[in-house]
């Protein structure tokens, strides 16, 4: 594998992907496959530097074109000096968020237009979509619930009022419809664990079929 392979964990906020996500990192090192994980915003200084304006409630409402092209120059540098040099030395590339957001977030929640977020993100990513997108599919009434629960203040974008989300989350609907080779939709509703077990039955075989990579069978970690 001398290309590396660039996956990308996606949904509305509160839908569980995070976890998701570092699940399947242990899942990897565990068959000893060390990957390199990426946050999106940030990831580079520049990058956290843009992550602090775009998500600090301070910064107020703005302009959703200088939204989108502030999640995109953030995502310009990342690609630049760490994702493609990583992918270029055969690493796996795990990205807690990438493209598809902007496309959700501010292509339909703002209403900017998913082809037009998307030329701009053609530009960010030198044109790199991820290989294999774990869509986390979960009713924003209930990722809205979940997030309430956990108590934390909500930064500027989850202050975004609940059309918003409804928006976003119809709009990775139609981007799964869009790529289905790449965009695998997962049903997000249910414990960490039966999550986990969608998941593995849909990444396996893909995952595979790219890097030759076997998981262990998620079994082994029921309780003794
Ligand atoms: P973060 O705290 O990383 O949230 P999460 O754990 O849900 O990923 O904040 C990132 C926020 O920015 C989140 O609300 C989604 C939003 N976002 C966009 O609107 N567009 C984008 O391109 C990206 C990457 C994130």
């Amino acid at each position: 594998m001398d290309a590396g392979l660039l996956i990308s964990f996606e949904g509305i906020d509160g839908c569980g992907k995070t976890t998701q996500l570092a699940r399947l990192v242990d899942r990897l090192a565990a068959v000893r496959v060390k990957v390199l994980v990426v946050r999106e915003p940030g990831g580079t200084r520049l990058g956290e530097q843009v992550r602090g304006i775009l998500l600090d409630p301070a910064t107020g409402d703005i302009d959703p074109a200088a939204e989108a092209l502030l999640y995109a120059a953030s995502r310009a540098e990342l690609v630049a000096t760490v994702i493609e040099p990583a992918l270029a030395a055969g690493q796996i590339v795990v990205c807690d968020r990438y493209v598809d957001s902007s496309l959700a977030y501010q292509g339909a929640g703002r209403g900017l237009g998913i082809d037009r977020v998307l030329e701009a993100n053609l530009l960010a990513t030198r044109g790199r979509l991820p290989d294999l997108t774990v869509l986390v599919d979960l009713d924003p009434a209930v990722a809205r619930t979940r997030l309430a629960s956990t108590g934390a203040d909500q930064d500027r974008i989850e202050r975004a009022g609940s059309e918003f989300f409804t928006r976003a989350h119809a709009a990775y609907g139609e981007l799964a419809a869009r790529w289905p080779d790449r965009i695998l939709r997962i049903d997000g509703d249910g414990t960490a664990d039966e999550v986990e077990v969608r998941v593995d039955a849909a990444l396996s075989r893909p995952l595979a079929a790219r890097t030759g990579i076997v998981l262990e069978p998620l079994h082994r970690r029921q309780p003794a």
